[in-house]
């Protein structure tokens, strides 16, 4: 049976690029497949977390997993750090990843740019990190955002070297997943790049209603087209394409023709779209409210799923040690 296998770093809440690249493809997933889903929190410690904040985030990603409709019987859903294995593996696996490589991966030089008195050794590795968490699980199928691509390809080359060098097939080579279409990226509202959590362009599940609306409508947009059929520019595509994930197509279609005969008023499109947004997200952060309450429950669920994954990781460590010659005495 096919595995999958993914993860979203707890940094504050989930923003609508989460939902749209990775969550939704989750859900939908988990009754198809054997699924690991977990909380990446582990990965998240290169920025430093302020320690009376950690937890939280850990806990509101948690609520968040289990509001959207990730159901903890069916799937596995852990919290990284749980699984002790996870930490010894990436030590075997960093003997696989040369510094040169990780070098020239985008997300680490993007992050060294931004933060240069910050460029830690984790920082580094990251992409190590996350090749263990995939190959840990022997996993095939790896639902994420279009950002995750290059990540993606990392795994497949640690696998693949670590297979060569012991002649074995112990790990599976994993592909980026996306239900039936191409990996996606969800844009900000900011007119540009993608929405994230820390660039201040994002909506979030848990927003309210006010929230939401006060961000759409203020969305980056220009004048209007002047002549029919004009080119888009991205601020305008970028309102598009999150219609395309949260309206129906009837409706993405009438915007899309009251630009192309340059009817549009941009204060319609927002309104329909800041509505679309609501319908979608507004009974998430209903039960997230509700399941924040319950810290019983979230313990529960935490030990569950840590109990699962433990077991499988203990598995793949095993048959990897012995590969590279560990020998009991
Ligand atoms: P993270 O926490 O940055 O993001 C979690 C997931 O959300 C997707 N995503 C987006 N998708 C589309 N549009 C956007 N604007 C957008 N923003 C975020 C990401 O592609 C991702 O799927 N390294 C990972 C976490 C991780 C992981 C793993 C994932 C750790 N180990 C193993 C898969 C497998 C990360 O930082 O994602």
């Amino acid at each position: 049976m096919e595995i999958v296998l993914s993860g979203i770093r707890p940094t504050g809440n989930l923003h609508l690029g989460n939902y749209f690249g990775a969550l939704r493809n989750f859900i939908k997933m988990q009754y198809e497949y054997k699924c690991y889903f977990f909380i990446a929190d582990l990965h998240s410690l290169t920025t430093h977390p302020k320690p009376d904040d950690f937890h939280g985030s850990i806990k509101n990603i948690l609520a968040e997993y289990l509001a959207a409709g990730l159901d903890p019987e069916v799937a596995t859903l852990f919290i990284q750090s749980h699984i002790p294995e996870v930490s010894e593996m990436y030590v075997l696996l960093n003997m696989f990843a040369y510094k040169g490589e990780l070098e020239r991966t985008v997300s680490f030089k993007e992050k060294a740019r931004k933060h240069p008195d910050n460029v830690n050794a984790g920082l580094l590795t990251y992409p190590v990190l996350m090749a263990t968490d995939i190959l840990i699980h022997r996993a095939n199928k790896v639902p994420v955002g279009k950002d995750q691509e290059q990540h993606l390809e990392y795994s497949r080359i640690i696998a693949r070297r670590f297979n060569n060098m012991y002649g074995t097939s112990i790990f599976p080579e994993p592909e980026a997943f996306n239900f039936g279409s191409d990996l996606i990226k969800i844009p900000g509202l900011d007119g540009n790049g993608k929405m994230g959590k820390s660039e201040n362009n994002g909506i979030f599940l848990i927003d309210d209603e006010k929230t939401i609306c006060k961000k759409v409508m203020k969305a980056v947009t220009d004048s209007g087209p002047t002549k029919p059929d004009s080119h888009m520019p991205e601020m305008i595509q970028n309102l598009f394409t999150l219609m395309q994930v949260v309206s129906a197509p009837d409706t993405v279609q009438y915007f899309r023709d009251k630009y192309n005969s340059c009817e549009i008023r941009y204060g319609d499109l927002k309104k329909q779209l800041a509505e679309d947004i609501c319908k979608l997200t507004l009974p998430i952060r209903e039960r997230i409210i509700e399941i924040l309450k319950d810290d019983d429950y979230l313990r529960r669920v935490a030990n569950l799923g840590a109990e699962k994954a433990r077991e499988s990781a203990l598995k793949t460590l095993r048959e990897a040690k012995k590969c590279i010659g560990f020998k009991e005495f």
